[in-house]
């Protein structure tokens, strides 16, 4: 499975079945949090025994209590940290997915419970839980690629298609609140339009964005 193809597999997955994950892909998705946390300056971390992370009110009626693991997304607290996270968290998400596993992205929990190590300067944005989904999740309802995108100009295919994989990202209580456009000069801005975690939000629908990008640019078909 490609990274377009994970693109278009994944969806949040909130029931987990009770297996674990082997200690060989543990090791795979270790070696990719490290290249990520290397070229995203971050510290996240995988951690084998979600425990009670999972044990907020919210949780109970939304599920995500059964995740056997979760990744700790925590950095150095700057102002793009939150956004440094979505993009390489999503690239952790979507090979996870390459590897069979599930994830969901999880604003709502018990910062408490999380076994992460957090250094001076650095804060916990968020947690991903991750393991085998008892399903395989559901498509979301999405917004249209006019509501999203503005090209000033024509519209590449690389432009169309990136934001079409833009549509296909998590984001919080699905809220989509971004814009892509593509400016005169041919560079794509990306604007955060407000919302709870839309920072992270919008690293996640910008590593998306650029993974269509790229598809097409390499001469990918659709
Ligand atoms: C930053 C962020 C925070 C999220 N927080 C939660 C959460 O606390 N609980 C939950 O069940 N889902 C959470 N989600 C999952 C979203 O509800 C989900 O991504 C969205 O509904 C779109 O569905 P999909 O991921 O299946 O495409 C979060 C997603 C993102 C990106």
């Amino acid at each position: 499975m490609n990274e377009i193809e994970a693109i278009r597999a994944r969806h949040s997955v909130r029931n987990y079945r009770e297996q674990r994950i082997e200690q060989e892909k543990i090791g795979l998705l270790e070696a990719m949090i490290a290249e990520c946390n290397e070229k995203g300056n971050l510290h996240l971390q995988f951690i084998e025994d979600a425990g009670k992370t999972f044990n907020k009110l919210l949780n109970k009626a939304m599920g995500l209590g059964s995740a056997p693991s979760v990744i700790a997304c925590v950095g150095p607290d700057d102002e793009l940290l939150a956004e440094r996270i979505g993009y390489y968290g999503e690239k952790i998400v979507l090979y996870a997915q390459t590897l069979g596993l599930n994830t969901c992205w999880a604003g709502t929990f018990n910062p408490k419970n999380v076994m992460a190590e957090i250094r001076d300067g650095e804060r916990l944005v968020i947690v991903i839980a991750i393991g085998y989904g008892q399903n395989a999740g559901k498509d979301h309802k999405s917004k249209t690629e006019d509501q999203v995108s503005k090209a000033k100009g024509e519209r590449p295919e690389w432009f169309d298609f990136g934001v079409e994989m833009a549509l296909l990202a998590p984001t919080a209580i699905n809220q989509q609140k971004f814009e892509i456009c593509l400016e005169e000069d041919g560079t794509v801005t990306f604007t955060d339009l407000g919302g709870v975690h839309s920072k992270t939000d919008l690293g996640i629908v910008r590593y998306h964005f650029e993974a269509g990008r790229d598809h097409i640019k390499a001469g990918g078909g659709r």
